[in-house]
């Protein structure tokens, strides 16, 4: 732990050559790397298995797309021959974007690490922060050529923090710290990438079955969930990554106006960018497990929701849905009897997300869009978005249940996010084949 701090003002750029070489390689150059990833049933958080440390342990983290870096737990039980405190003024402290240095005199600690570089981890289901040590271990991880699995392939050099366990609290049962995939040097992605010379990219796909699991891969296509087609670049429908001044680490993207069933809802569209003090916009998240709305935008959508699933069904000949009481978190809750529903799932109005520039719709289909089995009324279907009161830091969060069965791709280098629902071509994210053929 860090007792007490002192800045350091390093010019980046004189670093620069340090940095290519803080990194080892290993002998095999994979094409791509991959990591499972499973849904937690009682939390809804989404969790990574990674393999680390000296002798190799399996480290389940729990997934927080704009968190900056690794961190987990090293108070309880950390034992590993590879770890390696970073010391300040070195090379991957200054890419880790640290402005604090540990020493051990206040108070003196057992096993305390003098002269060591210092973050400050945050657990963003608490939005609780505390200070750590930037250390280095090896981290161990499957390789793949898009279709299967290929080598294990291993760094010794990979860089996170060491978080006291307290900030543990809040994350699902065994779950031992953070994976940080956001827009840093020192994040997963980030890494990886880097330390495997692969492309600057990583591509999500989130499942929502509790009993299987989804993937996440690192560098370039192709993708291949079965039966579905190889999923290339070309595959993807693409809108730029957008930058919040204040809250560097997170993705952010340009939504213009939402559509439901083809009609526009109306909104302030001031709400829709983000302004000088970083507020509003639109964001991904991976540790809200729904979508949010600021409420006057979430009133516009779900009232213009229940009048569209009207018109759907008045259009269509079938009885009206019968609307029920709220089930908290949700607001519109119908009798799923009521619902009408087809082979490929039930009828209900899609909510499109009108991308920058009016090219391309995030279009929420039913699947993502509808939720029911909720403990509290079993026979509800409730619109899975839930409202983020007024002024929220941002104005839209796309939350898990509506990345899920999605690829979502974040070409780091190109600053684009590109997209495609999977569900459309017979497949979902369940479907990736772990054979190996290594
Ligand atoms: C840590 O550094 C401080 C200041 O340089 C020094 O006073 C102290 O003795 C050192 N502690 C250990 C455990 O090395
Ligand atoms: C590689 O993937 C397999 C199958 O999912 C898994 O059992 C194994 O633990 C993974 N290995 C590493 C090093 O992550
Ligand atoms: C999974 O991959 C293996 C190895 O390429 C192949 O033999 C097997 O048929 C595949 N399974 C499915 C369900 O496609």
């Amino acid at each position: 732990m860090i007792s007490s701090f002192q800045h350091h003002f390093i010019l980046f750029s004189l670093l620069l050559p340090l940095i290519a070489t803080a990194f080892a390689t290993t002998s095999v150059q994979p094409k791509a790397l991959l990591l499972p990833v499973s849904k937690d049933a009682s939390t809804q958080q989404y969790i990574v298995k990674t393999t680390q440390r000296t002798p190799s342990k399996s480290v389940p983290l729990t997934l927080a797309l704009g968190s900056p870096f690794l961190w987990r737990d090293c108070d309880k039980g950390y034992v590993s021959s590879t770890y390696r405190p970073i010391r300040c003024n070195s090379a991957q402290c200054t890419l880790a974007g640290s402005t604090a240095c540990s020493t051990c005199n206040s108070p003196p600690r057992p096993g305390c690490n003098n002269n060591t570089c210092g973050l400050f981890p945050e657990n963003p289901f608490t939005n609780t922060a505390t200070s750590g040590e930037l250390a280095s271990d090896i981290i161990r991880i499957n390789s793949t050529d898009g279709l299967n699995l290929g080598p294990v392939v291993s760094t010794p050099n990979f860089l996170f923090n060491c978080a006291p366990t307290f900030l543990l609290k809040g994350l699902a049962k065994g779950v031992q710290g953070i994976a940080g995939f956001g827009r840093t040097k020192i994040s997963i992605p980030s890494q990886l990438t880097s330390t495997f010379s692969l492309s600057k990219k990583f591509a999500l796909c989130l499942t929502s079955d509790v009993t299987s699991v989804g993937v996440i891969f690192f560098g370039n296509g192709p993708y291949k969930l079965y039966p579905g087609p190889l999923y290339v670049s070309s595959s993807f429908s693409y809108t730029p990554i957008l930058k919040n001044p204040t809250t560097s680490s997170d993705y952010y993207v340009g939504v213009s106006s939402i559509k439901i069933g083809g009609s526009q809802v109306p909104i302030n569209k001031a709400l829709l960018s983000i302004n000088n003090k970083g507020r509003g916009g639109t964001k991904f998240s991976t540790v809200n497990p729904y979508t949010i709305m600021e409420s006057s935008i979430y009133k516009s959508v779900i009232s213009n929701f229940d009048s569209q699933l009207k018109i759907l069904y008045q259009q269509r000949g079938y009885p009206n849905a019968t609307r029920i009481k709220a089930v908290a978190p949700f607001e519109l809750c119908y009798d799923s009897s009521t619902i009408s529903s087809t082979r490929v799932g039930v009828e209900v109005p899609n909510i499109e997300l009108v991308l920058q520039n009016e090219k391309v719709m995030w279009t929420i289909f039913a699947s993502n869009s509808m939720v029911g089995g909720l403990k509290a009324n079993p026979n509800a279907l409730c619109l899975a978005i839930v409202d983020g009161g007024k002024n929220p830091p941002a104005s839209i969060v796309l939350g898990g249940y509506q990345l899920e069965d999605n690829l979502v791709q974040f070409d780091l280098a190109k600053s684009m996010v590109g997209f495609r629902y999977l569900v459309n071509d017979m497949t979902r994210c369940t479907n990736f084949n772990f054979t190996s053929v290594a």
